[in-house]
Order: C-alpha cells, then sequence, then structure tokens
C-alpha cells in the first residue's frame, strides 16, 4: 500500500515535469487556484509557464532558469532576491508566489504598481498608483532611467505623505532602482534604459510579454553589470535621502547593503 502511494505521488510529480518541459509558453491569465506575488517579473514568467503556472512549490533554480529563458535576465541580479524568498515560508527549498507579499522581506513600501502594507492591499496591481508611471515623460512614447527615477520620488514622497509608518532605508532603496533597471533593460535598450512605454505598461498591467507587439528577448543577457549606468542615472533623478538609517544587512561574501 505505501508502495503504491510512493509510487502515484512519483508518477504525479513525473507527469508534472513533463507538462512543464511541454509548456508552449503561451501567455494564460492566473486561475482561482494559482496564486500569484507583488511582483510583475515573477508573474509574467508564470503567466507564461517559465515558472509553474500554480504559482506554488517554486525553487531558486526554477526562478533562475525562467529568468533567463523568459527575459534574459542573469542570475547575478535576482540571486539575492531569490533567496530571500525561501524564508517566506516554511518549505526549506520552495516558495509561494503569494507568500513573497511579506511585508519588508522582498516587499517593501512606495511601489510603482502595489499599495504599501499599512495602507492596503501590497499584492495586487493597483492602476491609481501606477499613473505615476503612467503619466512620468510626458511627449514621448519611452521611458528613461531619468523619468524612472522621477517616478521613484514621486511614488516614496506619497508614501511619505500618507503613510506614517513608511520604511525607506537604503535595502528598500537598494531593491526599488533594481526593479526600474529590470523594466528598462527587459523592455528596452539594454545600454540606454529607453524602453517603449507600451511594452511597460502592458507588462505592469497584465503581466504578459508584449510579443504580438513586437517585443523580443534581449539577445545579450541583463546582469547587474549591464544594469549599472543605468542604475547612477535613476539615482541621480530619484534625488533620494533615507527616512531610517538601517543595520548593515549582510547579503553574501563582501557584500554588505
Ligand atoms: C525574474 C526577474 C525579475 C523581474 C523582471 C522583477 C521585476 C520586478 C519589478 C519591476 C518590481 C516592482 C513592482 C512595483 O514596484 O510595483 C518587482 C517587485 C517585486 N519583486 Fe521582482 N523581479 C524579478 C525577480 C524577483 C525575484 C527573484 C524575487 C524574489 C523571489 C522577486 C520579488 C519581488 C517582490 C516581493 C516584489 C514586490 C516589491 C514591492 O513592490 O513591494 N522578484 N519585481
Ligand atoms: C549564474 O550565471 C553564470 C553566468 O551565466 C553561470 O556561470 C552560473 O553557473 C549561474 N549560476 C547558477 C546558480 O545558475
Ligand atoms: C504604525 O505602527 C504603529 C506601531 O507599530 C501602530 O500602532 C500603528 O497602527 C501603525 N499605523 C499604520 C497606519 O499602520
Ligand atoms: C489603489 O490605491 C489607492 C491609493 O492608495 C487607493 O485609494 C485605492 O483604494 C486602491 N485601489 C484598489 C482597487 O485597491
Ligand atoms: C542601444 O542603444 C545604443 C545607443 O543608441 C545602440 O548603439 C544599440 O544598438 C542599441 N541596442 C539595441 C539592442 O538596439
Ligand atoms: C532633493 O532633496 C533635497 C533634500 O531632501 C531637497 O532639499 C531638494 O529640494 C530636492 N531636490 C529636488 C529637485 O527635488
Amino acid at each position: 500500500m505505501l508502495f503504491n502511494v510512493s509510487q502515484f505521488v512519483f508518477t504525479l510529480g513525473a507527469l508534472t515535469q513533463v507538462a512543464r518541459a511541454y509548456d508552449n509558453h503561451e501567455w494564460k491569465a492566473p486561475t482561482a487556484d494559482q496564486v500569484r506575488s507583488p511582483c510583475p517579473g515573477l508573474n509574467t514568467l508564470a503567466n507564461h509557464g517559465y515558472l509553474p503556472r500554480s504559482g506554488r512549490g517554486i525553487t531558486i533554480p526554477d526562478i533562475i532558469d525562467g529568468a533567463v529563458a523568459g527575459f534574459n535576465v542573469g542570475n547575478d541580479s535576482i540571486l539575492q532576491a531569490a533567496k530571500f524568498g525561501l524564508l517566506s515560508g516554511s518549505s526549506l527549498t520552495t516558495m509561494d508566489l503569494d507568500a513573497l507579499a511579506l511585508h519588508n522581506l522582498v516587499e517593501h513600501d512606495a511601489s510603482i504598481s502595489r499599495q504599501d502594507w499599512a495602507l492596503g492591499d501590497n499584492l495586487h496591481f493597483n492602476e491609481t498608483l501606477f499613473s505615476a508611471l503612467a503619466n512620468s515623460n510626458p511627449g514621448s512614447d519611452f521611458y528613461t532611467p531619468t523619468s524612472a527615477g522621477e517616478v521613484q520620488k514621486i511614488r516614496l514622497d506619497d508614501s511619505i505623505a500618507r503613510n506614517p509608518n513608511v520604511t525607506n532605508t537604503n535595502k528598500e532603496f537598494k531593491l526599488r532602482s533594481r526593479e526600474s533597471a529590470l523594466y528598462l533593460s527587459i523592455f528596452g535598450n539594454i545600454t540606454t534604459g529607453v524602453a517603449p512605454k507600451k511594452f511597460v505598461n502592458i507588462f505592469f498591467r497584465e503581466e504578459r510579454l508584449p510579443i504580438e507587439e513586437g517585443w523580443k528577448r534581449s539577445e545579450t543577457q541583463i546582469t547587474a553589470e549591464t544594469m549599472n549606468a543605468m542604475s547612477v542615472t535613476i539615482h541621480a533623478a530619484s534625488n533620494w535621502t533615507a527616512s531610517q538609517a538601517c543595520e548593515p544587512l549582510v547579503i553574501g561574501p563582501g557584500v554588505v547593503l
């Protein structure tokens, strides 16, 4: 009996592997029993089957492989976030997307498209907040590192004005700036960070790769290094200062936030 049960479980696991291996990566909105995160990047990968469409039981190798396959984003720029993600639940090796809404783990205040945790729904897309990005760089069809930095400032000023408990340390700023550089690099020019608004808007609003609108996955891998120059511009345009100090956070050998 026990033998039969484990054989059944093994078979189910094998079938899941096969199903993923043959996923055609067409976009599908999540069904009611599939979970998603506050991250438009991970959600888009799941909506295209580059991550398990269930949104559950996701491993770090799943994320690393999915980011390369879907976006050509290299592991160096997302590995730390992925490792933090394991702390969102009790599994030693996997995470569920919805659990990533855990406040102040990776999830942070002053997001582009989600409310601050203390103010409301920090998980789902919010068009009112997203209008700061949608209305940025008026008169142009492109977002740029400068406009992305300005949007970060608008969103942080709003949080500071309305959220008495806003968390705004170097950690949140580094995460927010990395997230800006990621959407600019994936949907725009990897060197200049100039990105068509149409592509970025579809990514945030629909959590979909705008393939039918003409987007192509970058031929060059997006890495921390390719994002360096645009990050400097993002920082300058955001005119950022911390609201609180944070204890030095060690996230790897020689890497302190
Ligand atoms: C695969 C490449 C990735 C891309 C393109 C990406 C992109 C983004 C972007 C653009 C945002 C900003 C959303 C906003 O401000 O409204 C974001 C937020 C977030 N990301 Fe990702 N991300 C990636 C990988 C990851 C990984 C590996 C994790 C952790 C497992 C993660 C967890 C999060 C979380 C929790 C947020 C919410 C932060 C917040 O706004 O409060 N992301 N991501
Ligand atoms: C991360 O990417 C580098 C460069 O492509 C590769 O050499 C390394 O094996 C990757 N690490 C993991 C954990 O996949
Ligand atoms: C802010 O934090 C304090 C203390 O933790 C708490 O009493 C208060 O309800 C919080 N306010 C908001 C708006 O979250
Ligand atoms: C979106 O965010 C705004 C501003 O915080 C809030 O007033 C509104 O209720 C949110 N909308 C939804 C659908 O949660
Ligand atoms: C990005 O922009 C640079 C500078 O304008 C240009 O030389 C390069 O060809 C562009 N890259 C792509 C992939 O279009
Ligand atoms: C930048 O921030 C400083 C300090 O918070 C402030 O005095 C200054 O007015 C800001 N500049 C702009 C252009 O927002």
